[in-house]
């Protein structure tokens, strides 16, 4: 086989084959298919197209291209999560604990941040002590145990998407609804789980800005998950403005913990509902979404979830007693207000630019060796649909250096639009897709 004829054949407008498509992902992996090559071909998928076969093989050979976590030896059926990301996304600190004191086990692999979007794991890291540098034995063990272990990444996991990926972000290929999907799940497949359930944002914060393309890239992650053998369910949820109150990483474990008592943010607390019930369903526990949400509800009254948080922060080292007491968290040194400079409705807020805010004021990753400030970030306190009186704060920026909070204060003013006419919010929950 030659890369030089399979490029030809994509070029043409043919479908390439299993053994094709294997050929050019180990071939690729191992250095021996140069990037000259791989680009040329990823510019021909990106204007001819994958069908569905195609795009399951290029899938599975990129699962398939390291590590394949085996999660056999935890009893019960192994539910993962995924969210295409947005600005105060901080699902998962809440939504595992939620599922997992309902008996749904969480063995998940989480990423950092970088951009203006943030990671779980530095957002857990805002826990003293806290680490996802754990062995796959102790990641095992406490999946078992506790119900919930997160680790990071390891370099072992799809190592053909990485580099693919990679080589995407500098060839302008990036943007092709069937190489995000199979890169997407290929890691998804990898670290194991029976069942997963996706979170596609869409709105000004997203990947996908556009609704329509958001329930293309859930069908096409629905279907690859389907055809290979994994229960997977896609929620549409709205990022165009950010997700609950809080951006910045202490602040929104804070926000977590909050809604882990029963007092989140309404948004915040209907998503993780909604993708809690899912994960209940397709777990076994919960006969259908209702009752799994009432499960749900049970475990926020009754204490069990944040118990659940507490014992997860623990086991991975970190100080438990700050889930009890929030206000042990990293803190920052300045707290100034923004004022709504009118009466009127909040019809706009700019949710990449409140990403950035928090970036300028260090909360964020410029680049992969960045340190970050795990204290700084964005407390909103009016937002899409709210009515404002002039001189009512809009947000809160907690900072810790002053020019950074200049910077960060100006363009945080300039992210809200507030207009004469009452502007309805988006519902968080804009579809979901179970099948295709
Ligand atoms: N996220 C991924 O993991 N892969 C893509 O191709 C796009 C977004």
């Amino acid at each position: 086989m030659r890369m030089y004829d399979l490029i030809m054949k994509k070029r043409n407008g043919k479908a390439l084959s299993k053994e094709e498509i294997d050929y050019m992902v180990s071939g690729y992996t191992k250095g021996e298919i140069p990037d000259y090559q791989m680009s040329a071909m990823m510019m021909a998928i990106y204007f001819v197209g994958m069908n569905e076969e195609e795009t399951l093989f290029l899938t599975m050979a990129m699962a398939e291209s390291g590590d394949m976590l085996d999660l056999s030896s935890i009893s019960g059926i192994k539910v993962d999560k995924h969210s295409t990301g947005g600005v105060g996304d901080k699902t998962s600190l809440a939504l595992a604990p939620m599922v997992a004191a309902c008996g749904v086990k969480i063995a998940k692999m989480s990423g950092r941040g970088l951009g203006h979007t943030g990671g779980t794991i530095d957002k857990l890291e805002s826990f003293k002590g806290f680490s996802t540098e754990i062995s796959i034995q102790q990641f095992l063990k406490n999946v078992d145990e506790i119900g919930i272990a997160i680790m990071g990444q390891t370099k072992e996991l799809a190592p053909a998407d990485k580099k693919l990926y990679a080589l995407r972000d500098v060839t302008a290929t990036v943007d092709n609804m069937s190489l995000i999907a199979s890169s997407i799940m290929s890691k998804k497949l990898a670290a194991g789980a029976d069942a997963i359930v996706l979170d596609v944002k869409t709105g000004s914060g997203a990947f996908m800005k556009r609704q329509e393309d958001a329930y293309a890239l859930a069908k096409e992650m629905v279907r690859i998950g389907q055809n290979a053998g994994r229960n997977t369910v896609a929620v549409i949820s709205d990022m165009d403005q950010p997700l609950g109150n809080a951006v910045g990483n202490a602040l929104e474990v804070k926000e977590a913990i909050d809604t882990l008592q029963g007092k989140g943010a309404e948004d915040f607390t209907r998503l993780c509902y909604t993708l809690g019930s899912y994960m209940l369903v397709m777990g076994g526990k919960a006969e259908n979404e209702e009752q799994g949400r009432k499960m749900l509800k049970k475990v926020i009254a009754d204490g069990s979830a944040l118990n659940k948080l507490a014992q997860f922060v623990k086991a991975q080292g970190g100080e438990e007693s700050m889930v009890y007491h929030p206000e042990l968290l990293p803190k920052a040194s300045l707290i100034e207000p923004i004022y709504a400079p009118r009466d009127g409705w909040v019809d706009k807020l700019v949710c990449d630019e409140v990403g950035i805010c928090s970036l300028i004021l260090g909360g964020g990753r410029e680049t992969k060796e960045s340190v970050i400030d795990l204290s700084v970030g964005i407390e909103l306190k009016k937002k899409i649909g709210n009515y404002v009186k002039k001189g009512e704060v809009l947000a809160y920026l907690h900072a810790n250096d002053r020019a950074k909070l200049a910077a960060a204060k100006e363009r945080l003013f300039h992210a809200y639009q507030i207009g004469g006419e009452e502007r309805k919010t988006n519902s968080i929950i804009i579809d979901v897709v179970k099948q295709v």
